[in-house]
Order: C-alpha cells, then structure tokens, then sequence
C-alpha cells in the first residue's frame, strides 16, 4: 500500500521485503517502514497523506536494538 514510505536522510535500514517498492526508489532513498530493519538509528522524511509530498522529518532510534 506504501502508506509507511519514509525517505532516508541518514542512517541504514535494511528492507529484504519491501516488493512495494522498485529497486530504483529503493536506491533513491525510499523505503517501507513496515518491513524494513534499522541498522542504526534513523532520520527519515515522512509522507503527508494531504499534501502527497514528503514533510516532517522523524529521527527514528534503535537504542542498541540494531
Ligand atoms: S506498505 Fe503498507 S504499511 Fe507498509
């Protein structure tokens, strides 16, 4: 559905099973949130539903988890 597509701006995120997205967005910087593992903490620009664009900017942290 890629309701949870974030755009990387710093950090690693692995995503094995992200089919809905191309590997062409994949290496722009986009990826799915809902299978995607963190490999360390995260800063990630996230979509406004309204707007259609990429708005607010989350920092996303792994706490040791990753
Ligand atoms: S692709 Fe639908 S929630 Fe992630």
């Amino acid at each position: 559905c890629t309701s949870c597509a974030v755009r990387i701006k710093s950090g690693q995120i692995r995503q094995p099973e992200a089919l809905g997205i191309s590997a062409d967005l994949r290496e722009q910087g986009y990826a799915l949130l809902c299978v995607g593992y963190p490999s360390s903490d995260l800063e990630v620009e996230t979509q406004d539903e309204d707007e259609g664009i990429l708005a607010p900017v989350w920092k996303i942290l792994c706490a040791g988890a990753c």
